[in-house]
Protein backbone atom coordinates (compact mmCIF):
# COMPACT_ATOMS: atom_id res chain seq x y z
CA UNK A 1 0.00 0.00 0.00
CA UNK A 2 1.58 3.40 -0.92
CA UNK A 3 1.62 6.17 1.57
CA UNK A 4 2.35 9.13 0.24
CA UNK A 5 0.45 12.22 1.34
CA UNK A 6 -2.49 13.01 -0.74
CA UNK A 7 -2.96 16.39 0.76
CA UNK A 8 -1.08 18.05 -1.65
CA UNK A 9 -2.26 16.97 -5.03
CA UNK A 10 -4.46 18.20 -7.32
CA UNK A 11 -5.93 18.35 -10.72
CA UNK A 12 -3.49 20.75 -11.89
CA UNK A 13 -0.87 18.61 -11.17
CA UNK A 14 -1.48 16.54 -14.01
CA UNK A 15 -0.20 17.23 -17.48
CA UNK A 16 -3.05 17.97 -20.60
CA UNK A 17 -4.39 16.45 -21.68
CA UNK A 18 -5.86 13.95 -18.58
CA UNK A 19 -5.97 10.80 -19.57
CA UNK A 20 -7.54 8.09 -17.41
CA UNK A 21 -8.27 4.62 -17.41
CA UNK A 22 -11.57 4.26 -16.97
CA UNK A 23 -13.44 2.57 -13.77
CA UNK A 24 -14.33 -1.00 -14.30
CA UNK A 25 -15.83 -3.75 -11.85
CA UNK A 26 -14.37 -6.32 -12.40
CA UNK A 27 -11.41 -5.42 -14.79
CA UNK A 28 -9.76 -2.48 -13.46
CA UNK A 29 -7.80 -4.07 -10.02
CA UNK A 30 -4.69 -3.21 -9.27
CA UNK A 31 -3.42 -5.96 -11.35
CA UNK A 32 -4.47 -4.17 -14.75
CA UNK A 33 -3.75 -0.98 -13.90
CA UNK A 34 0.19 -2.08 -13.22
CA UNK A 35 -0.19 -3.11 -16.32
CA UNK A 36 -1.81 -0.34 -17.98
CA UNK A 37 1.01 1.93 -15.48
CA UNK A 38 3.75 0.54 -17.63
CA UNK A 39 2.96 1.34 -20.86
CA UNK A 40 2.29 4.88 -19.54
CA UNK A 41 3.65 6.95 -16.36
CA UNK A 42 0.47 9.69 -16.77
CA UNK A 43 -2.66 7.67 -17.25
CA UNK A 44 -4.55 8.16 -14.29
CA UNK A 45 -6.04 5.16 -12.72
CA UNK A 46 -9.36 4.25 -11.45
CA UNK A 47 -10.10 1.71 -9.11
CA UNK A 48 -13.32 -0.97 -9.23
CA UNK A 49 -15.99 0.89 -7.37
CA UNK A 50 -16.62 -0.16 -4.49
CA UNK A 51 -19.43 0.39 -1.72
CA UNK A 52 -18.77 3.21 1.03
CA UNK A 53 -20.61 1.42 3.28
CA UNK A 54 -18.91 -1.87 2.78
CA UNK A 55 -15.29 -0.07 2.69
CA UNK A 56 -16.31 0.53 5.99
CA UNK A 57 -17.38 -3.13 7.46
CA UNK A 58 -15.38 -5.34 5.05
CA UNK A 59 -11.69 -6.19 5.57
CA UNK A 60 -12.31 -8.13 1.67
CA UNK A 61 -13.42 -4.86 -0.03
CA UNK A 62 -10.57 -2.15 1.66
CA UNK A 63 -8.21 -5.33 0.13
CA UNK A 64 -9.67 -4.82 -3.06
CA UNK A 65 -8.42 -1.38 -2.83
CA UNK A 66 -5.07 -1.83 -2.12
CA UNK A 67 -2.64 -0.77 -4.80
CA UNK A 68 1.02 -0.71 -5.36
CA UNK A 69 2.96 3.04 -5.23
CA UNK A 70 3.80 2.81 -9.11
CA UNK A 71 -0.06 3.12 -9.20
CA UNK A 72 -0.20 6.77 -8.54
CA UNK A 73 -1.99 8.93 -9.34
CA UNK A 74 -4.85 6.40 -8.08
CA UNK A 75 -8.29 7.74 -7.58
CA UNK A 76 -10.57 5.35 -5.61
CA UNK A 77 -14.27 5.23 -6.87
CA UNK A 78 -17.19 4.83 -3.97
CA UNK A 79 -20.91 4.46 -4.59
CA UNK A 80 -23.53 5.07 -2.26
CA UNK A 81 -25.39 8.15 -0.77
CA UNK A 82 -24.67 8.37 2.62
CA UNK A 83 -22.29 11.45 3.57
CA UNK A 84 -20.90 10.20 6.32
CA UNK A 85 -19.75 6.77 5.60
CA UNK A 86 -18.08 8.94 2.08
CA UNK A 87 -16.70 11.18 4.74
CA UNK A 88 -15.34 8.17 6.92
CA UNK A 89 -14.04 6.15 4.35
CA UNK A 90 -12.56 9.20 2.63
CA UNK A 91 -10.50 9.95 5.49
CA UNK A 92 -9.15 6.36 5.51
CA UNK A 93 -8.37 6.70 2.27
CA UNK A 94 -6.47 9.58 2.72
CA UNK A 95 -4.37 7.67 5.10
CA UNK A 96 -3.42 5.39 2.83
CA UNK A 97 -2.52 7.87 0.46
CA UNK A 98 -5.21 7.75 -2.52
CA UNK A 99 -4.62 10.54 -4.83
CA UNK A 100 -8.85 11.41 -4.59
CA UNK A 101 -12.29 9.72 -4.11
CA UNK A 102 -14.45 9.72 -7.44
CA UNK A 103 -17.96 9.75 -6.43
CA UNK A 104 -20.16 7.33 -8.67
CA UNK A 105 -23.35 8.82 -9.91
CA UNK A 106 -23.28 6.84 -13.48
CA UNK A 107 -24.09 3.34 -12.40
CA UNK A 108 -26.88 2.45 -14.41
CA UNK A 109 -27.41 -0.92 -12.56
CA UNK A 110 -30.98 -1.92 -11.18
CA UNK A 111 -30.00 -2.84 -8.29
CA UNK A 112 -27.56 0.28 -7.65
CA UNK A 113 -30.46 2.47 -8.94
CA UNK A 114 -32.94 0.90 -6.43
CA UNK A 115 -30.91 1.97 -3.63
CA UNK A 116 -31.12 5.48 -4.53
CA UNK A 117 -26.81 5.13 -5.68
CA UNK A 118 -24.96 5.97 -8.66
CA UNK A 119 -27.38 7.01 -11.73
CA UNK A 120 -29.87 7.22 -8.54
CA UNK A 121 -28.45 10.56 -7.40
CA UNK A 122 -28.58 11.93 -10.65
CA UNK A 123 -32.54 12.23 -9.72
CA UNK A 124 -31.92 13.68 -6.30
CA UNK A 125 -29.03 17.23 -6.22
CA UNK A 126 -29.55 17.33 -2.76
CA UNK A 127 -28.45 14.24 -1.49
CA UNK A 128 -25.87 13.73 -4.07
CA UNK A 129 -24.22 17.43 -3.30
CA UNK A 130 -24.24 16.43 0.21
CA UNK A 131 -22.16 13.20 -0.46
CA UNK A 132 -19.77 15.49 -2.33
CA UNK A 133 -19.72 18.22 0.73
CA UNK A 134 -18.80 15.40 3.21
CA UNK A 135 -15.79 14.13 0.90
CA UNK A 136 -14.54 17.71 0.31
CA UNK A 137 -15.00 18.57 3.62
CA UNK A 138 -12.23 16.35 4.76
CA UNK A 139 -10.10 18.48 3.42
CA UNK A 140 -7.83 15.65 2.59
CA UNK A 141 -8.27 14.29 -1.00
CA UNK A 142 -9.26 15.17 -4.19
CA UNK A 143 -13.23 14.62 -4.96
CA UNK A 144 -14.53 14.08 -8.07
CA UNK A 145 -17.34 12.92 -9.62
CA UNK A 146 -18.24 10.47 -12.77
CA UNK A 147 -21.59 10.59 -14.26
CA UNK A 148 -24.03 10.19 -16.96
CA UNK A 149 -25.58 13.21 -19.58
CA UNK A 150 -28.63 12.80 -17.28
CA UNK A 151 -31.71 10.44 -17.06
CA UNK A 152 -33.65 10.68 -20.21
CA UNK A 153 -31.87 14.09 -21.80
CA UNK A 154 -29.10 15.85 -21.31
CA UNK A 155 -31.07 19.25 -20.44
CA UNK A 156 -30.80 19.02 -16.57
CA UNK A 157 -26.62 18.75 -17.48
CA UNK A 158 -25.49 22.24 -16.84
CA UNK A 159 -27.08 22.64 -13.59
CA UNK A 160 -26.64 19.30 -11.91
CA UNK A 161 -22.91 19.70 -12.47
CA UNK A 162 -22.63 22.88 -11.67
CA UNK A 163 -24.07 21.86 -7.53
CA UNK A 164 -21.89 19.47 -7.60
CA UNK A 165 -19.15 21.90 -8.70
CA UNK A 166 -20.16 24.14 -6.15
CA UNK A 167 -20.64 21.58 -3.50
CA UNK A 168 -17.02 20.84 -3.85
CA UNK A 169 -16.21 18.44 -7.03
CA UNK A 170 -12.81 19.63 -8.27
CA UNK A 171 -13.21 17.57 -11.40
CA UNK A 172 -16.50 16.07 -13.30
CA UNK A 173 -16.89 13.34 -15.58
CA UNK A 174 -19.41 12.71 -18.30
CA UNK A 175 -20.35 9.37 -19.96
CA UNK A 176 -22.06 10.79 -22.93
CA UNK A 177 -25.23 8.25 -22.69
CA UNK A 178 -28.25 8.81 -19.97
CA UNK A 179 -29.05 6.35 -17.90
CA UNK A 180 -31.97 5.40 -19.86
CA UNK A 181 -29.66 4.55 -22.88
CA UNK A 182 -27.61 2.28 -20.61
CA UNK A 183 -24.82 1.13 -22.80
CA UNK A 184 -26.90 1.95 -26.22
CA UNK A 185 -26.44 4.19 -29.05
CA UNK A 186 -23.33 6.05 -29.18
CA UNK A 187 -21.87 8.41 -26.33
CA UNK A 188 -22.76 11.86 -27.42
CA UNK A 189 -20.13 14.32 -26.70
CA UNK A 190 -21.36 17.70 -27.84
CA UNK A 191 -23.40 18.53 -24.18
CA UNK A 192 -19.92 17.67 -22.57
CA UNK A 193 -18.47 20.52 -24.75
CA UNK A 194 -21.31 22.55 -23.94
CA UNK A 195 -20.70 22.09 -20.16
CA UNK A 196 -17.10 22.98 -20.34
CA UNK A 197 -18.39 26.44 -21.39
CA UNK A 198 -20.35 26.64 -18.08
CA UNK A 199 -17.87 25.33 -15.44
CA UNK A 200 -14.35 26.58 -14.55
CA UNK A 201 -13.53 22.79 -12.35
CA UNK A 202 -12.10 20.84 -15.19
CA UNK A 203 -14.63 18.36 -17.27
CA UNK A 204 -13.22 15.30 -18.74
CA UNK A 205 -15.47 13.40 -21.31
CA UNK A 206 -16.18 9.26 -21.76
CA UNK A 207 -17.79 7.19 -23.99
CA UNK A 208 -16.80 4.98 -27.00
CA UNK A 209 -13.11 6.53 -26.90
CA UNK A 210 -10.95 3.54 -28.83
CA UNK A 211 -7.20 4.98 -28.62
CA UNK A 212 -5.02 7.81 -27.38
CA UNK A 213 -5.15 9.82 -30.86
CA UNK A 214 -9.43 9.38 -30.34
CA UNK A 215 -9.91 10.60 -27.57
CA UNK A 216 -7.42 14.07 -28.39
CA UNK A 217 -8.97 14.36 -31.58
CA UNK A 218 -12.91 14.31 -29.81
CA UNK A 219 -11.91 16.16 -26.74
CA UNK A 220 -11.76 19.70 -28.18
CA UNK A 221 -12.27 22.25 -25.21
CA UNK A 222 -12.12 19.46 -22.12
CA UNK A 223 -9.55 18.89 -20.11
CA UNK A 224 -9.18 15.12 -20.78
CA UNK A 225 -11.18 11.90 -21.44
CA UNK A 226 -11.29 8.26 -20.26
CA UNK A 227 -10.61 5.11 -21.80
CA UNK A 228 -13.07 2.22 -20.64
CA UNK A 229 -14.01 -1.03 -22.80
CA UNK A 230 -11.49 -0.24 -25.43
CA UNK A 231 -8.60 -0.85 -22.81
CA UNK A 232 -9.92 -4.54 -22.10
CA UNK A 233 -7.18 -6.78 -23.59
CA UNK A 234 -5.36 -4.07 -25.45
CA UNK A 235 -3.80 -1.66 -22.72
CA UNK A 236 -1.99 -0.22 -25.78
CA UNK A 237 -4.50 1.96 -26.50
CA UNK A 238 -2.64 4.52 -24.38
CA UNK A 239 -0.06 4.46 -26.86
CA UNK A 240 -0.35 6.89 -29.89
CA UNK A 241 -0.08 5.69 -33.29
CA UNK A 242 1.67 2.58 -35.03
CA UNK A 243 3.16 1.84 -31.21
CA UNK A 244 -0.45 0.36 -30.97
CA UNK A 245 0.30 -2.61 -33.41
CA UNK A 246 2.21 -4.97 -30.87
CA UNK A 247 4.19 -8.39 -31.95
CA UNK A 248 2.44 -11.84 -31.47
CA UNK A 249 5.77 -11.89 -29.25
CA UNK A 250 4.94 -8.49 -27.14
CA UNK A 251 1.34 -9.45 -26.88
CA UNK A 252 2.13 -12.53 -25.05
CA UNK A 253 4.70 -10.93 -23.02
CA UNK A 254 1.93 -8.52 -21.97
CA UNK A 255 -0.49 -11.41 -21.27
CA UNK A 256 1.66 -13.28 -18.97
CA UNK A 257 2.86 -10.01 -16.59
CA UNK A 258 -0.91 -9.24 -16.45
CA UNK A 259 -1.65 -12.75 -15.44
CA UNK A 260 1.59 -13.34 -12.99
CA UNK A 261 0.65 -9.64 -11.38
CA UNK A 262 -3.32 -11.70 -10.94
CA UNK A 263 -1.88 -14.20 -8.72
CA UNK A 264 -0.43 -12.20 -6.47
CA UNK A 265 -3.61 -10.64 -5.54
CA UNK A 266 -5.65 -14.28 -6.10
CA UNK A 267 -5.79 -17.16 -5.22
CA UNK A 268 -4.44 -19.60 -8.32
CA UNK A 269 -8.03 -20.87 -9.30
CA UNK A 270 -9.96 -17.32 -8.80
CA UNK A 271 -7.80 -15.60 -10.77
CA UNK A 272 -7.42 -17.83 -13.72
CA UNK A 273 -11.43 -17.51 -14.03
CA UNK A 274 -10.70 -13.70 -13.57
CA UNK A 275 -8.12 -13.91 -16.28
CA UNK A 276 -10.39 -15.25 -18.73
CA UNK A 277 -12.01 -11.78 -19.66
CA UNK A 278 -9.06 -9.71 -20.41
CA UNK A 279 -7.76 -12.75 -22.45
CA UNK A 280 -10.74 -12.64 -24.40
CA UNK A 281 -9.64 -8.95 -25.48
CA UNK A 282 -6.26 -9.68 -26.10
CA UNK A 283 -6.99 -12.19 -28.00
CA UNK A 284 -9.59 -10.63 -30.25
CA UNK A 285 -9.14 -10.04 -33.60
CA UNK A 286 -5.62 -12.46 -33.59
CA UNK A 287 -4.74 -14.09 -36.39
CA UNK A 288 -5.83 -17.84 -35.66
CA UNK A 289 -8.87 -19.99 -35.93
CA UNK A 290 -11.61 -19.00 -34.09
CA UNK A 291 -11.92 -23.03 -33.04
CA UNK A 292 -8.12 -22.60 -31.59
CA UNK A 293 -9.42 -19.34 -29.48
CA UNK A 294 -12.56 -21.11 -27.96
CA UNK A 295 -10.03 -23.92 -27.35
CA UNK A 296 -7.67 -21.27 -25.80
CA UNK A 297 -10.32 -19.99 -23.39
CA UNK A 298 -12.06 -23.18 -22.17
CA UNK A 299 -11.11 -24.72 -18.73
CA UNK A 300 -8.43 -27.55 -18.39
CA UNK A 301 -8.56 -28.39 -22.71
CA UNK A 302 -5.36 -29.82 -23.54
CA UNK A 303 -3.47 -26.78 -25.19
CA UNK A 304 -5.82 -24.10 -23.39
CA UNK A 305 -4.18 -21.48 -21.81
CA UNK A 306 -5.18 -22.74 -18.14
CA UNK A 307 -2.80 -26.08 -19.12
CA UNK A 308 0.34 -23.45 -19.65
CA UNK A 309 -0.76 -21.77 -16.26
CA UNK A 310 -0.31 -24.68 -14.59
CA UNK A 311 3.05 -24.51 -14.79
CA UNK A 312 2.76 -20.94 -13.29
CA UNK A 313 4.21 -21.49 -9.08
CA UNK A 314 1.49 -21.63 -6.77
C1 LIG B 1 -17.36 -4.14 -17.30
C2 LIG B 1 -17.62 -2.69 -16.97
C3 LIG B 1 -17.59 -2.28 -15.67
C4 LIG B 1 -17.81 -0.92 -15.37
N1 LIG B 1 -17.72 -0.52 -14.06
C5 LIG B 1 -17.80 0.80 -13.77
C6 LIG B 1 -17.54 1.27 -12.46
O1 LIG B 1 -17.22 0.49 -11.55
N2 LIG B 1 -17.65 2.61 -12.24
C7 LIG B 1 -17.99 3.49 -13.25
O2 LIG B 1 -18.07 4.69 -13.00
N3 LIG B 1 -18.22 3.07 -14.49
C8 LIG B 1 -18.11 1.76 -14.78
N4 LIG B 1 -18.26 1.35 -16.07
C9 LIG B 1 -18.50 2.36 -17.12
C10 LIG B 1 -17.16 2.82 -17.72
O3 LIG B 1 -16.35 3.46 -16.76
C11 LIG B 1 -17.40 3.80 -18.86
O4 LIG B 1 -18.09 4.92 -18.38
C12 LIG B 1 -18.23 3.20 -20.00
O5 LIG B 1 -17.79 1.90 -20.31
C13 LIG B 1 -18.13 4.07 -21.27
O6 LIG B 1 -16.79 4.27 -21.65
P1 LIG B 1 -16.09 3.37 -22.80
O7 LIG B 1 -16.92 3.50 -24.03
O8 LIG B 1 -14.71 3.96 -22.94
O9 LIG B 1 -16.08 1.97 -22.31
C14 LIG B 1 -18.08 0.01 -16.39
C15 LIG B 1 -18.13 -0.43 -17.71
C16 LIG B 1 -17.89 -1.76 -18.02
C17 LIG B 1 -17.93 -2.20 -19.45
Amino acid sequence: MANESSKEYSWQQIPRPIVCLAPMDGITDSAFRRVVRGFSPRVVLFSEFTSADGFLRSERLRQRLEFSPDEHPYFVQLFGNNPQAFREASLALAQQGVAGVDINMGCPSRRIVHSQHGSGLMRDVQQACRVVEAVASTGVVQVSVKTRLGWSNADGLGDFAGSLADAGASLITIHGRTYNQGYSGRADWEPIHALKKRLSVPVLGNGDVQHLDDGQARMGNLDGFMIGRAAIGNPWVFLPGEQRRPSMEERARVIEKHYRLLCELRPHGKALLEFRKHLVGYLKGFEMAKTARVRMLRPRASGSFWTWCATCPP
